[in-house]
């Protein structure tokens, strides 16, 4: 109820930013919907802002606070709907894809062309940003979920080691409970224990397990002993949280680690934005590794930035903004901020942290090896129908409603029917 009544909140704050707004038609300026606004992202977002203002052109932010863009979607489909698309738009994976279908989305292919994207933008991002050999969007990074950030001073003052495998997690979640700190902190909403489980599906299931799973949608692995392992996994993570998870914000969970409430949060490198943005330093402070069990692969999602046809051509505006995006030094500059890693293979990692050059180093290799893998939980692994039905049946299982063998038969029949 409370997140409805926050979504209708939204909806009607975006269409009455909407009216007042004189560069709503794309003219003179952008208005740009996106989602992030927690401190680290709006930081990041800033670099973008900036960077459109010293050319000249007006920027007219339409936020919508909630992490992952659900609320974000609902505002766009009302926008949308009601024949006011934004210029541009925050989205992700299979959603772009969606709007394309649709024919929404303004073609990108001269900017495209005269900034050589082809040849920069990896495969893994052009699936999501040219459809039909039409680019259609703007990749400004690629992020991925299968990482843990932990307090380092908790774990110094309780003996535990980057934990390699998922005994030796299990292992230090035990310990930090006897000595009275959270162990993990997080937020119960569907989005987040979904990302969760991105990786500790990975770490039960293996790279061949999660292809099969999540992007064949294979009935048998999705109903596999694998499967019950990654179900009764989350279910130590359940164990581990606090008693006040449920509904809390994705940042507020990074802040109790930051303040050292609480040992880890398993969560996408967005997290990184937030432990910089109160001035921690990687290695230091803070500790950044790989979901155990996951070392070798990537779950990933990548951010763009969708230009909504505003009736024509792509607008001066909309070309300025995608070409800004996938310039070197911004993809440097908002990355280096954002906690993601550049959506172009040729920008160099001298610029970013420890946590960032493991980043794009582990992405390159991840790629090369064929350890790469859309994040369920980010839409890149499928549509919005069996995101939202995985979605549904982690949500349940972690908030107890079913044991980890229910989930299973729950996850067979869910994805099939949202097929
Ligand atoms: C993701 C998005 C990230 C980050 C996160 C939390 O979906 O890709 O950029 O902002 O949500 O809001």
């Amino acid at each position: 109820m409370r997140s409805f009544l926050k979504t209708k909140t939204a909806i009607a704050l975006a269409l009455s930013v909407t009216a007042g707004s004189a560069v709503a038609d794309g003219h003179g300026g952008v208005e740009v919907l996106h989602w992030w606004t927690s401190g680290g992202e709006a930081a990041a977002l800033n670099v973008l802002k900036d960077d459109l203002e010293a050319q000249g052109i007006a920027w007219t932010d339409m936020p919508v606070a909630g992490g992952g863009g659900e609320q974000a979607m609902t505002v766009l489909r009302a926008r949308v709907t009601a024949g006011n698309a934004p210029t541009a738009v925050q989205g992700l994976g299979f959603d772009i894809i969606d709007w394309a279908n649709q024919g929404a989305l303004a073609n990108l292919n001269d900017v495209a062309a005269a900034e050589g994207w082809d040849d920069v933008i990896p495969a893994a991002l052009q699936q999501f940003a040219k459809v039909d050999g039409e680019w259609v969007s703007a990749p400004v990074n690629v992020h991925s979920t299968n990482w843990v950030w932990a307090n380092k001073s908790v774990l110094d003052a309780n003996g535990i080691a980057v934990p390699e495998t998922w005994e030796d997690f299990a292992a230090a979640l035990e310990t930090l409970s006897a000595a009275g700190v959270t162990p993990i902190a997080h937020g119960g909403q569907p989005w987040q224990d979904a990302t969760v489980f991105d990786a500790v599906a990975m770490s039960a299931l293996g790279p061949d397990g999660y292809r099969s799973a999540f992007i064949d949608l294979d009935p048998e692995a999705l109903g596999s002993d694998a499967m019950k392992e990654a179900f009764d996994r989350m279910a130590v993570i359940r164990a581990n949280v606090d008693d006040n998870f449920s509904g809390r914000d994705w940042n507020l969970a990074t802040a109790m680690v930051i303040n050292g409430e609480a040992g880890f949060q398993m969560m996408g490198d967005w997290a990184k934005g937030e432990f910089l943005n109160a001035g921690e330093v990687p290695g230091e402070d803070f500790l950044c590794f790989r979901f155990p069990g996951t070392q070798d692969q990537v779950t990933f999602n990548a951010d763009q930035f969708m230009m909504f046809d505003q009736g024509g051509n792509v607008s001066a505006e909309q070309a300025a903004l995608a070409t800004a995006i996938l310039s070197p030094s911004f993809q440097s500059a908002f990355n280096v901020v954002k906690g993601s890693v550049p959506a172009r293979t040729d920008v160099s990692d001298a610029d970013f942290d420890a946590c960032g050059k493991q980043g794009m180093a582990d992405l390159a290799a991840a790629a090369e090896s064929g350890n790469l893998f859309g994040s369920v939980a980010h839409g890149h692994a499928n549509e919005a129908s069996v995101k939202n039905a995985i979605y549904d049946v982690v949500t349940a299982h972690f908030n107890g409603e079913f044991d980890s063998e229910t989930a299973v038969d729950e996850l067979v029949t869910a994805v099939e029917i949202a097929q």
